[in-house]
């Protein structure tokens, strides 16, 4: 009891010093992941993986899963003609495979329909209504079953001509209900909701922030948390009461504790999440609803909502009925997922609708993890260059004479300087599209300074004495790369991986603290800590060929052949050509 009560307090102070849980929404089994669904969880894995890498000793948690109990579940099973768990189980997996391709370093993956999530559904309403918040109640009103929520009369759109309403919201039709339930007491949470919601980066992006206390600002209705079980049976059932089922949000809200063990006291070491990742839609249910539920219950809300915004599909709503929904693994086959992952990353922002489209997708991934960090990597390796495969050391006066004669050598030095300070910041806000924009002014500055300083000229005639010079080019280089790989491990962790892997990078290497080794830092410390990153072996058994051109065959994308890398290279181009240049490859392929 005394230990109970110690770890309460620790938990109700500031923020449980090491644990950091972060959670994605658990999806719903009604139909196969989309490119929408895969973004929640890239965006909760990327940012768990951030937190790995810059706080090595935080006890990082990734929680995702599927939300598999209500009617939509139901009918989605019974539409195609098979038993509701087999379905569950089918399209459940589906979930998991998609995750485990797309490398999301989940902990858990928690499933509504296992009984250790019964439990902790039991436990949960059995506290409310010993608590006394919950009563029952006649209930009438307007439910609408794809969103699995009641509506009021304003927040619902009459069709003259069929007579039938939707949501103003999601645009689903919805059914008139006449029930008994159980009620939740909203109403009486409204200022500690108001008041959590209130809190310094509760709610990120702000704008959201604001979407919350406009709600807050009316009245709370109290909420039916329960469902007649003759009508809804695929449930879980009310403890005590058989012939109710417990409201599919309720089930499913839990899920982020049932993952952590409760109702044993273990999950007070995880407990409250440091973030939960969530889609707009579903604002109103984490926001309002879920601070509400655990306040009742006597817990603490989470530190954190991060609200991503949705992807449209050539401007359009992805929906069935408009055959728009992408595929992850049909785009992966396209890009591959790594390059998957980059796209939603680099092109989504939170606050705002990002626009999926094929066109986009190719002209980035060509031009930014192809042209000028694939690139960069062959060229630095070649073998005409760099004919002893190696990451050589830095000399000295070679270093001070090309910051002092090359321009672009300045630029690169003073790029790499601002690089940790800079992503550390996106990082912190989930600014993942800032992060890929830092990294890859850092590489264009490294591709910059690799043509400006034409190491291919120092091949010819006295190679002896230029070794050393030639070398320190190619260190510098490579300093570039091994720090953007670095930096890129959490929105690409394969590639990155395999660039530090070709770069003989030692795993101990890899982390925030290494982003201070490098020779930009050398040239204004003075002091060389250069010498502990000695001239090395570049990895024989790894291909310095990291991420293909994607070219358009007639309909279908395709990875393009490895090409050999020519040295010397054309002048480097602007950033205005490189995208023109990107644009119209993709024009010509495309239609032709
Ligand atoms: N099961 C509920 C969540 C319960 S969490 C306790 C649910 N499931 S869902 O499968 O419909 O959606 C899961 C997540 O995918 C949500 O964060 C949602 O916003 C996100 N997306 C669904 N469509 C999307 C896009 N088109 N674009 C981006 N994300 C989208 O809601």
């Amino acid at each position: 009891m005394l230990i109970r009560r110690i770890k309460l307090l620790k938990c109700l102070g500031a923020r449980c010093s090491s644990s950091h849980y972060v959670t994605t929404p658990i999806f719903y089994v009604n139909a196969a992941p989309h490119i929408g669904h895969l973004y929640s969880a890239v965006i909760a894995d990327a940012h768990c993986r951030y937190q790995r890498l810059r706080y090595p000793t935080a006890d990082v948690r990734l929680c995702t899963g599927t939300d598999e109990h209500g009617t939509k579940i139901q009918q989605a099973a019974a539409n195609h003609k098979v038993p509701v768990d087999q379905y569950c189980q089918e399209i459940s997996s589906r979930y998991r495979e998609v995750f485990q391709a797309a490398h999301i370093h989940n902990d858990d993956f928690i499933r509504t329909t296992e009984e250790r999530h019964k439990q902790a559904v039991a436990q949960f309403w059995r506290t409310l209504h010993s608590r006394g918040h919950i009563y029952s109640a006649a209930y009438s009103g307007w439910y609408c079953v794809s969103d699995e929520v009641f509506l009021t009369d304003s927040q619902l759109r009459l069709d003259e001509a069929s007579g039938t309403r939707y949501s103003l919201e999601s645009g689903h039709p919805v059914e008139w209900t006449e029930e008994t339930n159980y009620m939740f007491r909203l109403s009486q949470f409204q200022d500690d909701v108001r008041h959590w919601v209130k809190q310094e980066a509760r709610i990120r992006p702000a704008k959201f922030e604001k979407i919350l206390l406009d709600t807050l600002s009316e009245p709370l209705p109290d909420v039916s948390v329960s469902r007649p079980s003759n009508r809804v049976h695929w449930a879980i059932p009310v403890p005590g009461d058989a012939s109710q089922t417990v409201y599919v949000w309720l089930d499913a809200l839990v899920n982020y504790l049932s993952s952590l063990g409760y109702p044993n006291e273990e999950f007070l070491d995880h407990w409250p999440p440091a973030q939960q990742v969530i889609g707009k839609d579903i604002l109103k249910f984490h926001g309002i609803y879920w601070p509400a539920f655990l306040l009742a219950a006597g817990l603490q809300p989470p530190q954190q909502l991060y609200v991503h915004s949705h992807w449209t599909v050539d401007g359009q709503k992805m929906s069935k009925s408009k055959h728009n929904v992408v595929d992850p693994v049909q785009a992966a086959q396209q890009y591959t997922m790594e390059g998957l992952r980059y796209f939603l990353l680099r092109e989504g922002v939170a606050h705002s609708d990002g626009n999926y489209s094929h066109v986009k997708a190719l002209r980035i991934l060509n031009s930014e993890m192809a042209d000028t960090l694939g690139n960069l990597l062959s060229r630095a390796c070649a073998k005409s260059l760099n004919p002893r495969q190696v990451y050589p050391q830095p000399h000295v006066e070679h270093l001070a004479d090309l910051l002092r004669s090359v321009d672009a050598a300045k630029r690169l030095r003073d790029s790499l300087l601002q690089l940790s300070e800079r992503c550390e910041a996106h990082y912190e806000c989930n600014h993942f599209h800032l992060v890929a924009d830092t990294t890859m002014a850092a590489l264009h500055a490294a591709n910059n300074f690799f043509e400006s300083a034409r190491p291919w000229e120092l091949k010819t005639g006295n190679e002896g004495a230029n070794e050393p010079r030639l070398a320190t080019i190619i260190a510098m280089t490579m300093d570039a790369l091994r720090l953007c790989g670095i930096v890129l491990q959490p929105i690409i962790p394969q590639l990155a991986t395999r660039l530090l892997d070709k770069l003989s990078v030692p795993a101990s290497q890899r982390g925030w603290d290494c982003l201070n080794e490098n020779f930009a830092r050398d040239s204004i410390s003075r002091s060389s800590s250069s010498s502990s990153r000695r001239s090395h072996d570049l990895d024989g058994q790894s291909s310095a060929m990291l991420f293909q051109r994607i070219m358009e065959e007639k309909d279908k994308a395709v990875q393009q052949k490895p090409q050999p890398q020519p040295q010397p290279a054309k002048r480097s181009k602007s950033k205005k050509e490189r995208l023109k240049a990107a644009a119209a490859a993709t024009t010509i392929t495309t239609t032709s």
